[in-house]
């Protein structure tokens, strides 16, 4: 079925802010996107002061005006409920409801995101505005999908907060006892006798709780979809055909997991700024796509086991909500992005299964605190590279409306646990260096490296699909997924295990008797001692490579050393271990590699498990994603070098609408995407017998 904001065509556009510029912009902003073949755009979602500019008084005469135009245009609207920036007439009318930081400093309006979810002035005021405007606009036809708030990710920590932390943790935890277990109170003098004395972990004297951390961040991320979900059945009911979502801002930072969330999206949305300049933004673009797909694909089986039904086949869409057409701030300063790149990074989101490209934002303003954010229509107008580049991907999005019907397929499941990346970040952890985004980055880095595409699964997703399952310092585990871990195992995966994985419960309790407790036995091996590095610090490795941030004492009880630790302490005891698990074969790896050294040991790993890389052909710097499906197969190819390349492959060349006859050429910086024909053999091999002793470097 297609819904209504899926027409069939890949979907093109950004945030667009009309309340910022005078009505005869307006028009022209209206003819420039239909030259640019725009054909959605996320409009009011900073508006609130402008929609309401004093309690109970609207002016909805220019958005009215603004929808029709966009509607004679043809062009389709992503209407934003405003609440990610009340007015300044409701902090001040509201006090209680501004936010608390976590030492007692109360914020003022002036920026955005100045409200506490947990007060219920704020909650009282987001679900008035959302349904004021699903009253009046519901049913317009330029309205083809609700987009609620924006980059929901706040925390506070005032009184309202606070009384609802409680309700949280006894809803949690049942009663104190229970809750006095999972935070380890008996340490410090922190056990709590009455639910009344149980905070916000407040800014403290030294380290903080690290189970009342980790449930505070649980905490917020429910309150804040509960938030969400008040506000999406106000809309759904309204007009049950529109759907219903919000866009994700990325990070462990973020205290919102996401795959949780995506249950309860209609179409998981993103929103991607590569913090690297170089080369590396190429690598985020493609972790943040994988991610994105997913938590799609995680939302739509968590939503039809609600239901009771099966999962649909096909694609599970999400979409790129928003990037940067040029500059991007970062490292203190703007950069901009060089010729070719912005649409490299839209159809890296595309090929991997976004549903289209959206922007922040379409027109660069005069004024405000991001007046020097990079736009489709820059500050100097139309006449400029990023437009007509802006023009040219609009021409290319036209023609890729086909590629929908295919789905990415990988055999690597790459898991990914927001909580655990949350209790790595706790400062009395064996070192400040631990990021379970970085970790995570890293293994997909070293897999995109090597040309294996891979699916980012959540604990307790479905394997079935994957000959192989890699776990990037996932430091939490329960009984439930040691087991689905196991099961992976048992049912003769394969799997490569970083350190930290597994090494505590889901409170960030250790599990005793050695490390990492969930995964021991599967390894055949103990970790004694953690010898956490210094910042430039490196261990060696046999083979020539070197580990950064970690290294550990590992005693084999059955894995046999596939790389040792050179030199130092550790001279001569494993780095790398394999155990042979029954079919499969699970690794261990106890130090974060160089990239070449991981690169190379997840080749080996991959090979060992009887995979192939997505176009074993493609020339160094080629990227090459498949999407593939009953009605054919696509195969992307993004060149990231500054020289034409050749890869060899047979179909149709979408953008040109020729036959590439056994090759293509990418132009320097360029992009193809071949309709593949015939269509090509999965990227799964026989598995090839375990090969001898293998160094990773
Ligand atoms: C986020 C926000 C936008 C804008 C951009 C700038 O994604 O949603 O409103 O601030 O960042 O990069």
């Amino acid at each position: 079925m297609v819904s209504m904001w899926d027409d069939g065509r890949l979907c093109y556009g950004g945030d667009y802010n009309p309340e910022q510029w005078p009505a005869a912009t307006w028009r022209e902003d209206v003819a420039l996107m239909r030259r640019a073949r725009i054909n959605l755009v996320t409009v009011g979602v900073f508006a609130w002061s402008r929609l309401e500019p004093a309690p109970g008084r609207y002016d909805f005469g220019w958005l009215d005006e603004v929808l029709d135009l966009l509607h004679d245009g043809g062009i389709r609207v992503a209407l934003a409920t405003p609440t990610a920036s009340p007015p300044p007439w409701f902090s001040l009318a509201h006090p209680d409801a501004l936010p608390v930081t976590a030492d007692g400093v109360r914020l003022h309006h002036g920026s955005r995101d100045t409200y506490c979810a947990a007060a219920p002035a704020y909650r009282a005021a987001a679900r008035g505005i959302a349904a004021t405007l699903a009253a009046r606009y519901a049913h317009h036809p330029a309205v083809a999908l609700w987009h609620v708030h924006n980059e929901y990710g706040t925390t506070c920590h005032c009184p309202h907060a606070e009384a609802a932390f409680r309700r949280w943790l006894v809803e949690r935890h049942g009663d104190l006892d229970t809750l006095n277990a999972a935070w380890a109170t008996s340490f410090w003098s922190q056990h709590y006798t009455d639910w009344a004395y149980v905070s916000t972990p407040r800014a403290t004297q030294y380290l903080g709780n690290p189970g009342q951390l980790l449930d505070f961040r649980r905490f917020w991320s429910d309150t804040l979809l509960a938030a969400y979900v008040e506000q999406r059945d106000l809309l759904t009911a309204a007009n049950p055909a529109l759907p219903v979502t919000t866009n994700y801002v990325l990070g462990d930072w973020v205290p919102v997991d996401h795959a949780r969330w995506a249950a309860e999206v209609d179409l998981v949305a993103v929103d991607h700024y590569p913090s690297a300049v170089d080369g590396g933004a190429e690598e985020q673009t493609a972790l943040a796509a994988d991610l994105a797909r997913g938590w799609a694909r995680h939302g739509r089986r968590r939503a039809a086991t609600r239901r009771g039904a099966a999962p649909a086949d096909g694609p599970a869409g999400w979409l790129l909500m928003e990037s940067a057409a040029s500059q991007i701030h970062t490292t203190g300063r703007s950069h901009t992005k060089e010729p070719g790149r912005m649409a490299r990074h839209s159809l890296s989101h595309v090929a991997r299964g976004s549903r289209g490209a959206m922007f922040f934002q379409w027109r660069a303003p005069a004024g405000g605190a991001e007046r020097f954010h990079s736009a489709l229509v820059p500050h100097t107008g139309p006449d400029t590279r990023v437009f007509r580049e802006t023009v040219r991907l609009g021409e290319h999005l036209d023609r890729l409306a086909e590629v929908t019907a295919g789905e990415v397929t990988a055999s690597v499941a790459l898991a990914f646990d927001a909580a655990s990346g949350w209790a790595l970040r706790h400062p009395g952890m064996p070192s400040t260096l631990l990021d379970g985004h970085a970790e995570l980055a890293a293994a997909h880095r070293a897999l995109w490296r090597a040309g294996y595409g891979c699916d980012i699964v959540v604990p307790g997703d479905p394997l079935d699909r994957y000959r192989l399952l890699v776990l990037p310092a996932v430091y939490l585990a329960d009984d439930d997924v040691a087991g689905w871990v196991r099961a992976h195992v048992e049912a003769g995966g394969h799997l490569l295990v970083s350190y930290l994985s597994g090494v505590a419960d889901q409170h960030g309790r250790v599990h005793l008797g050695g490390y990492p407790g969930a995964y021991r036995d599967l390894l055949g091996l103990r970790v004694e001692e953690f010898h956490p590095l210094a910042a430039d610090e490196q261990v060696l490795l046999s083979g020539g490579g070197t580990g950064r941030i970690w290294s550990e004492t590992v005693h084999l009880c059955g894995a046999e050393p596939v790389g040792t630790y050179v030199g130092g302490v550790l001279d001569g005891r494993p780095a790398v271990t394999r155990h042979r698990t029954g079919d499969g074969t699970a690794w261990y790896l106890s130090t974060r590699p160089d990239d070449r050294t991981y690169r190379r040991l997840l080749t080996e790993v991959a090979r060992t498990a009887g995979l192939a890389p997505v176009c074993p052909d493609a020339p160094p710097g080629v990227e090459a994603v498949r999407r593939a499906g009953p009605q054919g197969s696509w195969l992307f190819l993004l060149n990231h070098t500054d020289r034409p390349q050749r890869v060899p492959v047979t179909g149709v060349d979408l953008f040109t609408d020729t036959p590439a006859d056994g090759t293509v050429v990418l132009p320097a910086g360029g992009v193809a995407v071949v309709r593949e024909e015939p269509a090509p053999m999965a990227s799964v091999t026989a598995t090839p017998p375990m090969t001898d002793r293998t160094p990773p470097a």
